[in-house]
């Protein structure tokens, strides 16, 4: 009988000799990815003047809204009697607790107590993250030193129309990652898809991945010299030129984004370079497509219904509009985060292996307090491509 006991050495390759899939504020990946800007939560998400709790890399923070519309990250509970502070009034850019009205400015500085002595709110202050927004996002950083400069290329500031979609993944953030680095599942997974449309799944093409300045270029090589390149924006993001039910080819960046060990917020954010009537048409156009998918049931029922037996995958609409979406989940949910299994990784992983490698080098690097890659990218160097 065969063996299924896999060798030591083969395993710590698989993982590069460090942890990566956990992401807490006291693991080693954890203290690397709070060197960097994340995302917390989409602009319209939170209209001014309101807040929401949300929870990054297994840390409950309060994102809230002035009601000058500018959004603001401070920490989950007020330093009173530990209540969360989202729950509270916004009054300018301040947040005043619902429990006993203590108000806190966007630094987090106490700023008024009422019924206590004049003074004590000057020693109060609770945590604050620096925060900026860009393409419909919020971001935060979680680090404890100044933030590096968040990445905003001229061509998205510019955008005229850009679409943001955000869905929540029951499975760890690096299964997410490490999917948007494996090609060859379109192949499978989506091949009732827009990427059958684009001509993805005409062939099992050659894969190949290279380090960047910005992190990773990725080939996919097809026989008749056609190839698709795709980038990861080290370490949270992904820049790829991709196929869009209604708009057809477009610029697409994403994060995937750790909420806790089990958990993982996928943000994308589409340019749409359109104008005029053009513009006006792809509207309409959007408008009918969402139109037509309206009375069909959201994508967490066919997840569902896949994992448990009641359906297969290749049962789901094709005009459902997160197909792509459901059948990633579908294959996602189920699998074990990295530190509970042990993969076989063949030539076809090539830019997982590669991902894995330089996330580790890194996480390693950072906890033995050595320098650490500064990933720069600018529009120029991820160059576009269709097939
Ligand atoms: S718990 Fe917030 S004011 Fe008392
Ligand atoms: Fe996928």
């Amino acid at each position: 009988m065969q063996s299924t006991e896999r060798p030591a050495r083969i395993a710590a390759n698989a993982h590069h000799g460090a942890d990566l899939s956990h992401t807490g504020p006291d693991t080693p990946a954890g203290r690397y990815y709070r060197r960097f800007w994340v995302p917390v939560a989409e602009l319209e998400s939170i209209k001014p003047g309101r807040g929401k709790s949300v929870v990054v890399m297994g840390e409950r923070v309060t994102v809230y809204r002035g009601e000058s519309g500018v959004p603001h990250v401070i920490a989950n509970l007020c330093a009173h009697r530990g209540t969360r502070l989202s729950t509270g009034w916004i009054e300018g850019e301040c947040i005043r607790c619902v429990y006993h009205g203590w108000l806190y400015d966007a630094q987090g500085q106490c700023v008024e107590q009422p019924g206590e002595t004049a003074g004590f709110a000057d020693k109060i202050r609770v945590r604050s993250y620096p925060t900026q927004s860009w393409v419909g996002l919020i971001f935060a950083y979680f680090g404890e030193d100044e933030p590096p400069p968040l990445p905003q290329p001229g061509e998205w500031q510019k955008a005229s129309l850009v679409e943001n979609r955000n869905y929540l993944r029951q499975s760890n953030y690096l299964n997410s990652r490490e999917n948007g680095s494996d090609w060859l599942h379109v192949r499978f997974t989506h091949r009732r898809s827009a990427f059958t449309d684009a001509g993805f799944n005409r062939e099992i093409p050659e894969y190949d991945a290279v380090e960047t300045d910005y992190g990773i270029r990725g080939y996919t090589r097809f026989s008749d010299g056609k190839y698709n390149v795709h980038h990861i924006l080290l370490p949270f993001m992904s820049y790829n030129i991709i196929f869009d039910d209604v708009a057809g080819w477009v610029k697409q960046l994403g994060w995937r984004i750790p909420i806790d060990d089990e958990n993982t917020q996928n943000y994308t954010v589409r340019l749409i370079e359109k104008s005029g009537p053009d513009l006006d048409r792809y509207l309409e156009d959007r408008q009918r497509y969402r139109d037509a998918a309206k009375d069909l049931p959201p994508a967490q029922f066919y997840v569902d219904a896949c994992l448990n037996g009641e359906m297969h995958v290749d049962e789901v609409p094709l005009h459902h509009p997160q197909l792509v979406n459901i059948q990633d989940a579908v294959v996602l949910n189920a699998q074990p985060a990295l530190h509970d299994r042990d993969d076989r990784l063949g030539r076809s992983d090539v830019e997982v292996i590669l991902l894995r490698k330089l996330l580790a080098r890194e996480i390693q690097a950072n906890e033995l307090n050595q320098p650490v890659k500064s990933w720069q990218w600018t529009e120029e160097q991820v160059v576009e491509t269709g097939i």
